[in-house]
């Protein structure tokens, strides 16, 4: 710390040197080790925009659960309680809806950029692996979500819950209101979602970071290692020059504040859904965007092919990083797959939009 001979002036570069006092104790210097220049891309930090996202979900879903209740006979009311009586819990309510539905669009970014840089390949097949999991986490978060806020929609998606358990035999119990009687499973669902997929998430996410900051940050496509004691990070930072990890990280939570802000403007615009109250047996309702997609394969093949595709979109995901044997991850070598993935973005996206406007099906069993 700069010496002076000012009482006052001591005290000011005292605040100043504060950051560096601070850094000390705590050991944050250790951050500031070098990252590639392209790490800084917008491209390459949608993972930490998601992940700042997250943050902001678990703050406004831990003040939603001072209110919410998660008892079937009262659950949909303590909705409307916070919406019109808790104080900012019409805000906060809505800011939690969005951000939930911009980080699954963020996430599902950070992995269309992975797939398209090749970040995948080998040695990341475990980052790819995890980035998977944590995906369907996601969705979990999403799909008890939506069925927490106990309206129409909500009642609908837990006959769908309930009827893939049906179909997994003793093995989907779990799913299903006959697990127990003494806790309803909509109580069940509301401890998924608020401590067993939070724990889940969080083991996995702190396995996706660590398997990030062991291997390095890929590459530019086709910028392989080029010695036997290179990696493709190291050649990245001698080519393009180093970065400090701190400098990404402001750029991470720089972002993730700007993403906030999208998802607080949207809550200003459209409050988030609350349908008209449960009524049993009817079937009038379409699931989210999330979800939508499905819905042609429901009207389709019925209720089982909830249980099919997503399994065969989490296999197909996960063979990703297995099927891809082109020797660089330069996009001309790769071409075949990333036109294979246009094809299946495309698909996505028609199946969405089918699904937004396909006629209404009875699903339930
Ligand atoms: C909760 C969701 C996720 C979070 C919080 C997350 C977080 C991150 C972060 C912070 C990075 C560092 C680079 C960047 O920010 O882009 C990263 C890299 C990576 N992620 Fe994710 N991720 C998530 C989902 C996914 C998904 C769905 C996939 C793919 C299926 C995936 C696969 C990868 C891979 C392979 C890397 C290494 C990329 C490279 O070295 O260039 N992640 N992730």
């Amino acid at each position: 710390m700069a010496q002076t001979t000012m009482i006052g002036g001591e005290r000011v570069q005292a605040i100043r040197g504060a950051p560096r006092w601070i850094d000390q104790r705590l050991g944050l210097d250790e951050l500031s080790y070098d990252v590639p220049r392209h790490a800084n891309n917008i491209l390459y930090v949608l993972g930490g925009i998601t992940l700042v996202g997250i943050l902001t979900l678990i703050a406004s879903g831990i003040y939603l659960a001072q209110y919410y209740n998660p008892d079937p006979a009262s659950a949909r009311d303590s909705v409307v309680f916070i919406v019109s009586t808790v104080k900012l819990g019409a805000f906060v309510r809505s800011f939690h809806f969005w951000m939930a539905n911009l980080v699954i669009i963020t996430a599902m970014l950070h992995l269309v950029r992975v797939f398209v840089t090749g970040s995948y390949r080998a040695p990341r097949e475990a980052t790819w692996l995890t980035g998977v999991l944590l995906l369907f986490l996601l969705f979990g978060f999403a799909f008890t979500g939506t069925v927490l806020k106990w309206d129409q929609e909500g009642y609908e998606a837990l006959g769908h819950n309930q009827d893939v358990g049906k179909l997994l035999g003793s093995a989907g119990a779990w799913f299903t209101s006959s697990f127990t009687r003494s806790v309803p499973i909509l109580t069940r669902l509301y401890i998924a979602h608020i401590s067993i997929l939070p724990a889940l998430l969080t083991l996995v996410v702190l396995a996706h970071l660590f398997l990030i900051k062991h291997h390095g940050i890929s590459g530019l496509p086709g910028h392989e290692p080029e010695r036997t004691d290179d990696t493709d990070t190291t050649r990245a930072i001698r080519e393009e020059g180093a970065s400090p990890f701190s400098a990404h990280i402001r750029l991470m939570v720089g972002f993730g504040l700007m993403l906030a802000a999208a998802a607080a403007a949207l809550t200003l615009v459209m409050a988030a859904p609350l349908g008209q109250a449960i009524v049993q047996g009817e079937e009038i309702t379409k699931p989210t965007w999330i979800f939508v997609v499905l819905y042609p394969f429901e009207n389709w093949f019925g209720i089982r092919a909830l249980l099919w595709a997503p399994i065969i979109v989490a296999l197909a995901l996960a063979a990703v990083p297995f099927i891809d044997r082109a020797r660089s991850s330069s996009l001309r070598q790769r071409w075949p797959l990333l036109l294979l993935g246009l094809v299946v973005a495309l698909a996505y996206t028609a199946f969405i939009i089918y699904g937004k406007v396909a006629p209404h099906g009875q699903h339930l069993m």
